[in-house]
């Protein structure tokens, strides 16, 4: 049977270190790290993500702002709260909630971050130095997966992986920190548009899916004793429960697990590294404002 990775335990885990870190900050009188957030809209979502990243600033001893803008703000008054947040000392880094509404647009707003402030790590100055291994605010989502490989020794050099999906916050720089020295994958990015997927798909030792498509990684798909990292997180209706929904994956979990040596759940995978990533990045923005 495989080993089921456990994002929220490893998540609650990084959470005490990052916990016990501002702890010592506070008694050595150090001013303690402050993340902001802007929601424009009431994406339930996206309304859920923030709230959750609030809770996580709670939990950990960082100060937290939320800042709730209407669904129909302008594009100028979102730039000014970003202004603002830039030059604000008191806030160490800060993100605004994607999607955004189809008048704004999200390149413009990302560009508009300062660098040394971008907890999300979208902005194409630290995109860029992630890129040829500088220093840098890695993107969340990646950094928390590489993050669970490291942390269950999941071996990746020389090892082939294979990444579906090319989104500008997951696919693409998860393809390049996968190949960087040091974790040393050998990677290929496949997408909507690649000839015969499944065949290249079966050939990899690690599958991140991460395309947003319910089920797609099936069974037939995946090597015997693969590892499969889903960060697949779709919102499909779910009648009797509370919520009304439930989050499914990218991969059919049922039929995949019994082939793998590793695999994530939905939920419970992924999604809290996620978070994780963005307290870690605060972290590193507070200190190196101090
Ligand atoms: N929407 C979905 N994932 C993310 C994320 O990691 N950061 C932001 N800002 N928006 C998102």
């Amino acid at each position: 049977m495989p080993v089921i990775i456990d994002g929220k335990k490893t998540a609650s885990d990084i959470r005490k270190e990052i916990a016990d870190e501002v702890s010592a900050m506070k008694d050595r009188g150090a001013r303690v790290p402050h993340l902001a957030a802007i929601l424009v809209g009431d994406n339930p979502s996206s309304v859920s993500y923030v709230t959750n990243k609030v809770r996580d600033c709670e939990e950990v001893g960082f100060e937290s702002t939320l800042v709730r803008l209407g669904d129909n703000t302008g594009e100028d008054i979102l730039m000014a709260r970003i202004a603002a947040f830039n030059r604000n000392p008191d806030i160490d880094a800060f993100i605004v909630q994607l999607p955004l509404p189809s008048h704004i647009s999200e390149t413009r707003v990302i560009e508009s971050i300062d660098p040394s402030k971008d907890a999300d790590g979208f902005h194409p100055v630290n995109l860029g130095r992630m890129m040829i291994g500088l220093p840098c605010f890695l993107p969340a989502t990646p950094y928390g997966i590489v993050e669970l490989i490291r942390r269950y020794n999941i071996e990746t050099t020389g090892k082939r992986c294979i990444v579906i999906g090319r989104s500008n916050i997951v696919g693409r720089p998860l393809s390049i920190l996968l190949s960087q020295k040091g974790i040393d994958a050998t990677v290929t990015v496949v997408h909507s548009r690649t000839k015969e997927m499944s065949c290249i798909v079966r050939e990899a030792d690690i599958i991140v899916a991460a395309m947003g498509s319910p089920g797609f990684v099936k069974a037939d798909m995946v090597k015997e004793g693969a590892v499969v990292i889903d960060v697949g997180t779709t919102r499909i209706p779910a009648p009797g429960t509370k919520s009304g929904f439930r989050l499914a994956g990218d991969v059919d979990f049922e039929n995949v697990a019994s082939r793998c040596s590793y695999i994530t759940p939905v939920p419970g995978g992924v999604g809290p590294m996620t978070r994780v990533s963005l307290l870690r990045n605060t972290m590193v923005a507070a200190k190196n404002r101090r």
